[in-house]
């Protein structure tokens, strides 16, 4: 899929959004290593903190499904500007390998990140003993 047709698909998934609390429906889709396609929305919930992101859901989908590698995240919000992944988000990506995360940009063309540009000098796996 190019850029533009995973955003395209994350919008389409951010339509799904369980998000009646801040009316903020954002949509994630993930390419694993092996080329199989996962997606998220963020579901909410009335404990606010309970609340879990779209990327994450995405993210834990592939994982569930056998994924032990991702390689591309794409991430679209359907309301506002264009968001970036929170702190949280950006650690589940360095987990899983995350190297390219594609969000719209105010001009329409997609922005393409690596996770180093959104989590410098980044904590991961490999540091524990
Ligand atoms: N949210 C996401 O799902 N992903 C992001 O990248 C930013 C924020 C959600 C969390 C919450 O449901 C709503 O957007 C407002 O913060």
């Amino acid at each position: 899929m190019t850029d533009i047709e995973l955003l395209k698909k994350a919008a389409e998934v951010a339509e799904r959004s369980y998000s009646p609390y801040s009316r903020f429906r954002v949509g994630a889709v993930v390419i694993t290593n092996d080329g199989s396609v996962a997606t998220g929305a963020n579901i909410e919930n009335a404990a606010f903190g309970a609340s879990i992101c779209a990327e994450a859901n995405a993210i834990t989908n592939a994982v569930s499904a056998g994924a032990t590698s991702i390689d591309t995240v794409a991430i679209v919000c359907l309301d506002g500007a264009p968001c970036t992944p929170c702190g949280n988000c950006r650690q589940i990506m360095r987990e899983f390998g995350v190297d390219r995360i594609i969000l719209r940009s105010e001009g329409g063309d997609p922005l393409v990140l690596s996770l180093e540009d959104l989590l410098p000098m980044s904590f991961g796996p490999e540091a524990l003993p």
